[in-house]
């Protein structure tokens, strides 16, 4: 029998699994590095996507008085507390066409991400390839990785030779490029509408194209959602569960994070048939056994009252304010861009922005793409802080996102008319 000695160093005694560095965990990721705390404290964040503003003060009450409660400060049931699943059915059902089974149809899960890698616990044999567009939610990779799965990467085209401002829309999936993605290791597709960082909102035609792959090769169809609350213009959202036959093959996830403005709440949720939800439920009740409880009977409280409150109405109308604000700005930067028909970021073209090549850069952009560098820049000699978009690609396809960084407009209009101040310093850099 083989015995193990114990190294001398006692640094690093017991190895940690690779999977870590096949997930890019070890990595320091871009909200770390893009972090606050790295920054001028008086930098504009309009990095990572979260809000300088509070929920809504009808949802925070309800949180107040369910840590006031006792039960609500106890063990929740996996599936997710009842008064939760009725709100999520209420408002889900009539958009999913179906009455909802709240027992067997919906899984509340710690926030979307958490949802997400449970389906990928309950559904991934070693090797299995999941197809994500990019570019992609950075959390994917890992969820997927973690769970024995192989990501497959499907790049969205920006339009060629893009001048000033252009729609999301124009950001196209090439079918033949898709198709040609699938193998026979092919297990799910991830769609992300509104999609995040593009902005984009997938049309019913483009939908359609997707949903015929996922039944010609038998896929499962993880339906990203999370920004379903925010799409502007009066464009359609189109939900792929809705399409003939794909409710059976769909999980549609959401936020309560996005939809309320609680982030930090950690609460989601997955809608989807039975078989799908089933074995979900079993992989999260062993990795979270549940949610954490009184957050979900906020966010109850918030979705309960959404229709009568007209809620979601008047935060898209906030949003779409917010929107025209960082727009305005990069129109009279004369600098190209993506209008996004939904979410709350705008991608900025920055490859004609100049930076000096020995500028004072740290170590951790270094090495990386050239937008890393040059929101770096922007970010100190500017004081507006982005997200260097190549970190939503993988290696091959990094060139694509580098052109572009990220704004997220989830900020009150005060510090966005701040923001867009400051940015009209840029013009100097723009060669
Ligand atoms: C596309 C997308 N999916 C999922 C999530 C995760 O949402 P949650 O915060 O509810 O885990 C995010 C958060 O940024 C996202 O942008």
């Amino acid at each position: 029998m083989a015995t193990k000695t114990t190294p001398k160093d006692r640094s690093n005694l017991v190895p940690f699994s690779s999977r870590l560095e096949t997930g890019r965990a070890l990595a320091e990721d871009v909200w770390s590095i893009f972090n606050a705390a790295n920054l001028p404290a008086d930098c504009i964040n309009l990095g990572q996507g979260y809000m300088n503003f509070a929920p809504p003060k009808w949802v925070t009450e309800a949180a107040e008085e369910a840590l006031n409660s006792v039960a609500a400060n106890h063990y929740s049931h996996p599936k997710g507390r009842m008064r939760l699943r009725q709100a999520i059915k209420k408002v889900y059902g009539p958009q999913l066409n179906r009455d909802l089974d709240v027992e067997s149809e919906i899984l509340v899960t710690s926030g979307a991400n958490e949802g997400q890698y449970s389906v990928f616990t309950a559904f991934l044999e070693p090797g299995d390839e999941v197809i994500c567009f990019e570019p992609f939610f950075d959390q994917y990779l890992p969820s997927i990785t973690f769970n024995g799965g192989n990501p497959v990467y499907v790049p969205l085209h920006p339009p060629a030779n893009a001048s000033g401002k252009f729609s999301s829309d124009e950001w196209k999936i090439d079918a033949d490029e898709l198709r040609r993605a699938i193998t026979s290791r092919t297990k799910m597709i991830i769609v992300n509408t509104p999609h995040n960082p593009v902005g984009k909102v997938f049309t019913r035609k483009e939908l359609e194209t997707i949903a015929a792959l996922a039944e010609e090769f038998n896929l499962l169809v993880m339906a990203d959602e999370v920004y379903d609350c925010l799409v502007f213009d009066g464009k359609e959202h189109v939900r792929i569960a809705t399409l003939p036959g794909m409710w059976d093959r769909t999980v549609t996830v959401g936020s309560a994070g996005k939809s309320f403005a609680a982030t930090g709440w950690r609460v989601g949720w997955l809608i989807g048939p039975e078989y799908i939800i089933k074995p979900t439920l079993a992989a999260t009740t062993r990795i979270v056994f549940c949610s954490n409880s009184p957050l979900q009977e906020a966010a109850a409280a918030g979705l309960e009252q959404v229709q009568e409150r007209k809620f979601f109405e008047q935060q898209r109308a906030e949003y779409a304010e917010r929107r025209t604000i960082i727009a305005k700005a990069f129109d009279d930067l004369g600098l190209p861009y993506t209008m996004p028909e939904g979410t709350y970021f705008v991608l900025l073209d920055i490859s004609k922005v100049k930076f000096p090549e020995d500028y004072p850069f740290p170590k951790s952009v270094l090495g990386r793409g050239r937008d890393f560098r040059a929101c770096w820049f922007i970010a100190i000699e500017i004081g507006v802080s982005s997200i260097p978009v190549s970190e939503f690609y993988c290696e091959e396809h990094a060139n694509i996102g580098e052109v572009y960084g990220r704004f997220s407009f989830c900020k009150d209009v005060d510090t966005l008319h701040q923001a867009a101040e400051r940015l009209q310093k840029l013009k100097q850099y723009i060669v």
